[in-house]
């Protein structure tokens, strides 16, 4: 039988301070109560042990109709309910299985050096742009312009359709937010019926080409249909890897570069060393990553550490903090761009994990490294840098950097 403990404080996003830095908030929950029934009814784990296990055990699903409240929160969001219980997050074995090995094949590309080359001309061309400013909004000229062009690139959709498929997934992936508004439920709802219109279309014109070699091809290809139902599982899929493709490498590339100029050793270090560009990367992923949590449903009781969970009770994995829990990591608040081993779980661990985070480290690693080799003198103006409001989607809304050579 759970028992709060008084001392322990309450989890709360909305006190001042906690989207600026969450991590104060997270470091007094992991030490007083570490598995802590929320406001939200739901149970928040802040220990990487804790979170780990769930994310491994069988018996926790990321099924959101084991949860208890389901029915009453999307009853009449119908194209809501369809995206969560067909997209291969949301679903559990053998299904799962299935749709996991059917979308791995597709969206690997088939020449990786081929890719590489596009998003280096895609970096090398923004930065070009904003060499020449003084100034310049480093989240939407630069950290969300390279995932999201790249991500278009792959599925084929043209420039001229980027921002509106860009709002569409905005809309949808705002569903991972705890406790979503009735506004941005219905958001959600709209955004999956003019998305998925869209994307049908793309797949329908894609059947006419000859000869086309590309993801929406080869998702189309004959063998791989037999594997699902394709009206059923094909369109919230393609949705949840477009919303995917860029939300969180967006915040990877921005989140990366605030915490090399907040740690201008680590800068200078990164400079003269590029090639440690990949272990830098692990760190950006573990210091501050873009992804903040995971959720799970216990499907049946469930022991972990000393609490015994119910089927039907909601587990919402705080993997943020995870990644600062000096349980696991030596000198966790301090960013070290050469740790080694970095057992981070910004990718998540099980079936689940992150099928995209070859391609977040990817373009991770030419942004970053292209860009602080191209600005070797700049700083960020404070009074015009401000963080998200999200709880799962940790970044920043915008990031004004200054380039000092302007000024010498
Ligand atoms: C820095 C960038 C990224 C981060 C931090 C991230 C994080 C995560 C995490 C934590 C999970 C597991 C969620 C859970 O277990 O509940 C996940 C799953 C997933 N991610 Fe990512 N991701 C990133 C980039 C991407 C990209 C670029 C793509 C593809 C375009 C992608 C596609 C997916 C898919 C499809 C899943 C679900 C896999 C499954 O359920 O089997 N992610 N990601």
């Amino acid at each position: 039988m759970y028992q709060r403990n008084l001392k322990a404080p309450r989890f709360n996003p909305y006190v001042p301070g906690y989207f600026d830095n969450p991590y104060p908030f997270y470091q007094e929950l992991r030490d007083c109560e570490p598995i802590h029934k929320s406001f939200m009814g739901s149970w928040v784990l802040t220990r990487y042990k804790d979170c780990e296990e769930i994310l491994k055990h069988p018996d926790f699903s990321s099924d959101l109709r084991y949860w208890t409240g389901f029915e009453k929160r999307y009853q009449n969001k119908k194209l809501v309910a369809w995206m969560l219980n067909h997209n291969v997050l949301n679903v559990d074995p053998p299904v799962h299985t299935d749709l996991r090995n059917y979308l791995k094949k597709s969206f690997m590309p088939t020449s990786i050096d081929l890719l590489t080359k596009k998003i280096t001309e895609i970096v090398d061309e923004k930065i070009g742009n904003l060499k020449a400013k003084e100034s310049f909004d480093l989240i939407s000229e630069f950290a969300l312009a390279v995932p999201l062009t790249t991500i278009c690139y792959i599925f084929d959709i043209p420039l001229s359709y980027m921002e509106q498929a860009k709002q569409w997934s905005i809309n949808v992936s705002n569903l991972i937010e705890p406790l979503p508004e009735m506004s941005t439920l219905n958001g959600a709802n709209q955004g999956i019926i003019d998305f998925a219109a869209y994307l049908k279309q793309r797949l329908e014109e894609k059947e006419l080409e000859e000869d086309a070699d590309d993801f929406l091809t080869s998702i189309l290809n004959e063998p791989l249909k037999k594997l699902v139902d394709t009206d059923k599982y094909v369109l919230p899929n393609l949705i949840m890897l477009f919303a995917a493709g860029h939300e969180t490498t967006v915040n990877l590339i921005g989140n990366g570069i605030y915490a090399l100029l907040n740690n201008p050793s680590q800068m200078t270090f990164l400079r003269n060393h590029p090639e440690h560009i990949e272990l830098a990367i692990e760190e950006f992923l573990r210091y501050d990553s873009s992804q903040q949590l995971a959720w799970r449903v216990a499907t049946k009781e469930v022991m972990i550490g000393d609490h015994l969970f119910q089927p039907g009770e909601q587990v919402m994995l705080l993997l943020g903090s995870a990644n600062r829990d000096p349980r696991e990591f030596e000198n966790p608040n301090q960013l070290d761009v050469t740790r080694s081993p970095n057992r981070h779980l910004s990718f998540g661990r099980g079936r689940h994990q992150c099928m995209g985070a070859w391609l977040a480290r990817l373009q991770g690693k030419i942004a970053i490294q292209a860009f602080c080799q191209a600005f070797p003198d700049i700083h960020y103006d404070t009074d015009r840098t401000e963080w998200l409001s999200k709880l799962s989607f940790r970044g920043l809304k915008r990031f004004t950097i200054v380039n000092n050579e302007y000024f010498q």
